[in-house]
């Protein structure tokens, strides 16, 4: 059914403020409260949202955030939505939608919206949710506006190489970053990362004194916790004694690595092995994914599984890269790329050679498998990786 045509929008924007564009259906339009045009010194500038084009291309050049209509249990809509937070990078979202329940709000948030605005909107909800969008923007601008790429790490079964291969690709990319681009590494497996094991040291502090300081956490406290590497990469250790996986939250944890994107041009995070609502919003943050599975009917069987969970949690326009872990080379596999393409529903992106002895020395030592040895084909595949990841890595406007 189409809209019955309506009269555009009267708030009348306020030369000088924050630049916000405010999408609304036509009925969300008709119902919503008109505010003042002087809302606390921000540009509101409504208009109506076209559901046949995408999000990204409505928004006003210059804006600086967007109040958007999301329409709940409507694929539709929060495939639009997700579209706009991949096309828009950095770019506050706010989600105004009907009665939004507490399951709906960590849903849009785990989605990567900024905050969520009850539709029809009313001044008062509307004030609250400026003072945070500006708060939010101010913090942004105080941190230089920019923010780094979040690379995250995603394993069909537990033990499939992802930590090594993570500690590995990140090391790579810190050695050739160049331009005083700095990387770090976040293990998030609070209950058995193993990351600054394989990176070769135990740092006192980590992940714990990050999730300890809450909201007090900022940069200076993020670089205190962070040991470097030998590559230059920074990283912060998993806790060294197990945490309960619900100590932490979403909100929490995406606080945690927008500070992080703030910090550094590009972060790579290890997640734990099993779900819980905030490693899929840390997924959900991410820039890129890497998916680690073997050649193996078990392990595709998974890596299957774990693509139709990113998508069904509507998280397929992040670019998932699958990589293929200890790769035999052999003239005849039982199973081969094709085999494998098949059963994922995509292509395999990156292969890696299976060489335990350089592997496991190179993590022992918390080196580089190139320093163990340069011309090996583990080292070349590695170098793949990193080096595709680097070329797709671009800073993004905040
Ligand atoms: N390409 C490879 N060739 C040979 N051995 C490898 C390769 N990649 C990883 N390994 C070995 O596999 C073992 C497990 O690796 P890792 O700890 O990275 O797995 P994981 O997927 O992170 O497991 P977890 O479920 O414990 O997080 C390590 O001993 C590592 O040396
Ligand atoms: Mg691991």
């Amino acid at each position: 059914m189409n809209p019955s045509p309506v009269s555009l929008p009267i708030w009348r924007p306020h030369k000088k403020g924050l630049l916000v564009d405010v999408l609304l259906s036509a009925d969300g339009m008709a119902a919503s409260d008109q505010p003042d045009p002087e809302l606390n010194g921000f540009d509101l500038r409504p208009s109506l949202l076209d559901d046949n084009a995408p999000i990204a291309s409505q928004l006003m050049p210059g804006a600086q955030a967007v109040i958007v209509e999301v329409k709940k249990e409507s694929r539709a809509s929060s495939a639009a939505l997700n579209k706009l937070i991949a096309d828009a990078p950095g770019l506050p979202v706010i989600a105004a939608v009907h009665s939004p329940s507490l399951a709906d709000m960590r849903n849009l948030m785990r989605l990567g919206v900024t905050d969520v605005v009850p539709l029809p909107l009313n001044a008062t909800d509307l004030v609250e949710a400026l003072e945070r969008l500006r708060t939010d923007i101010e913090a942004r601008g105080e941190a230089g506006g920019s923010r780094g790429r979040l690379v995250s790490i995603v394993k069909s079964v537990g033990g499939v190489g992802a930590t090594a291969l993570l500690t590995q690709i990140a090391a790579i990319h810190a050695a050739g970053a160049g331009d005083g681009r700095e990387t770090c590494l976040i293990d998030l497996d609070i209950q058995l990362g193993s990351a600054s094991l394989y990176l070769g040291a135990l740092p006192p502090l980590g992940m714990k004194d990050l999730l300890d300081a809450g909201s007090r956490a900022d940069g200076a406290l993020l670089r205190s916790v962070t040991a470097k590497h030998s590559s230059g990469l920074h990283f912060v250790a998993a806790p060294q004694e197990m945490m309960p996986m619900e100590a932490v939250g979403s909100d929490q944890m995406i606080a945690l690595l927008d500070l992080a994107t703030r910090e550094f041009d590009t972060v790579f995070i290890d997640l734990p092995t099993n779900w819980t609502n905030w490693s899929f919003s840390a997924l959900a943050r991410s820039d890129a994914i890497l998916l680690v599975s073997e050649l193996s009917i078990a392990s595709l069987r998974q890596a299957r599984r774990q693509i139709e969970l990113i998508e069904q949690q509507g998280l397929s326009n992040i670019p998932l890269h699958v990589v293929m872990n200890r790769v035999e080379k052999r003239l005849f596999r039982t199973i081969d790329f094709n085999d494998a393409a098949r059963a994922l529903g995509r292509d395999v992106a990156f292969t890696v050679t299976n060489d335990f002895e350089t592997m496991s020395t190179a993590l022992d030592r918390g080196v580089t498998v190139s320093s163990i040895n340069k011309r090996s084909r583990i080292a070349k595949d590695l170098g793949a990786i990193a080096g595709a990841l680097s070329q797709t890595a671009t800073r993004r406007a905040g």
